[in-house]
């Protein structure tokens, strides 16, 4: 099968092996696959596939159809449309993962759409209502609020009854993150913020979060996911973290037990899959490239100022 891979350090498409099911697993005839930033760092040698995983095919999300199960799962799912993260080879012709990880379609979310929602949906909605305790009239700061899992977390929030600030580095997307349901945006050269914040979602890293951390409310809640655009090495004021009682958290996806993301993709399934299908939330697509195409696509999300996210293609 044909998949994207790393020689030399340079994104190449070869022909590999088709994976193995294991038990509990699914395999997916892959139609679309999302392009993630740790895919990028995997492709610089930053940040290996965990144990299990394809270490040589990159993709953290794909969707597609089921074509096949191993013996101990349900043959039922055979030819669902489904999207699900995986921790490795998802941008292939086909890849394996555990059954319980899959989101079963609705049958009007177009491929592209469904490629590009599972990473970005789960990171959010893990972020913002298992780890923050998202509660309705919050003030949510999302900082990175341009990229795939801020415009997920801005649907999120908004849809919870949340008021989102969303920040980035220029104002480049503000109407279009309004549309999305940010009521107020800010850039991080310029930043203000009209309130303190109850839930902060970092996508940024340190130079955002300084300039957060000292607008927080009572009981704020920080959460970390992302630090590739702005360090990991915070200067932080203890003292007005012992005022607020704010909490500082963080968390990666990737490396979660098979359970523990078992029970993330029931939870998209409920809340969120549904939302996807009716428009109610929406992934925004700054490119689409065909599979063959994978090193202009990641060329393309290496650039700054796209809106949503790149999605790769296989017919
Ligand atoms: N912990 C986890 O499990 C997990 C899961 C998924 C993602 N992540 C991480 O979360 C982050 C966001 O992911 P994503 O998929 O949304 O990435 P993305 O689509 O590439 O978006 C990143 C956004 O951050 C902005 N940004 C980058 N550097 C910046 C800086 N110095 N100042 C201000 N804004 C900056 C980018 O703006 P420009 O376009 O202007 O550069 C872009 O809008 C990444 O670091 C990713 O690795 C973590």
């Amino acid at each position: 099968m044909r998949a994207v891979g790393v020689t030399e350090s340079k994104i190449v498409v070869a022909d590999v092996d088709r994976p193995l099911l294991q038990p509990g697993d699914a395999l997916i005839e892959v139609r679309a696959a999302g392009l993630n930033a740790a895919d990028l760092l995997q492709a610089r040698g930053w940040y290996p596939a965990p144990d299990g995983w394809p270490a040589d095919i990159l993709g953290l999300e794909c969707a597609g159809v089921v074509s096949a199960v191993a013996d101990d799962v349900d043959s039922s799912l055979i030819g669902r449309r489904v999207a699900c993260i995986v921790g490795g080879g998802g941008q292939a012709q086909f890849a394996r993962v555990p059954a319980s990880h899959l989101l079963v379609l609705p049958d009007d979310v177009d491929w592209v759409t469904a490629g590009g929602l599972a990473e970005t949906f789960t990171t959010a909605y893990d972020a913002l209502f298992l780890q923050a305790q998202l509660r309705t009239g919050d003030h949510v700061v999302v900082s990175g609020a341009a990229g795939g899992v801020g415009t997920a977390a801005i649907q999120l929030a908004r849809r919870a009854g949340a008021v989102v600030t969303a920040v980035t580095r220029d104002a480049r997307h503000h109407e279009e993150l309004r549309d999305l349901g940010a009521s107020y945006l800010t850039t991080t050269a310029n930043y203000c913020v009209h309130a303190p914040a109850d839930v902060v979602l970092e996508l940024v890293g340190a130079a955002h979060l300084e300039l957060v951390v000292n607008h927080l409310a009572p009981r704020a809640r920080v959460v970390v996911i992302g630090v590739g655009g702005g360090g990991a090495q915070l200067s932080l004021n203890l003292l007005s973290l012992m005022s607020t009682r704010a909490t500082i958290t963080g968390s990666t996806l990737r490396a979660r037990s098979i359970d523990e993301k078992a029970e993330l993709a029931r939870a998209l399934q409920r809340d969120v899959i549904d939302g996807v299908g009716t428009g109610a939330f929406r992934v925004p697509l700054a490119a689409e490239f065909d599979l063959a195409d994978a090193s202009s696509a990641y060329e393309a999300f290496a650039h700054s100022g796209k809106f949503g996210k790149i999605v790769l293609t296989l017919k």
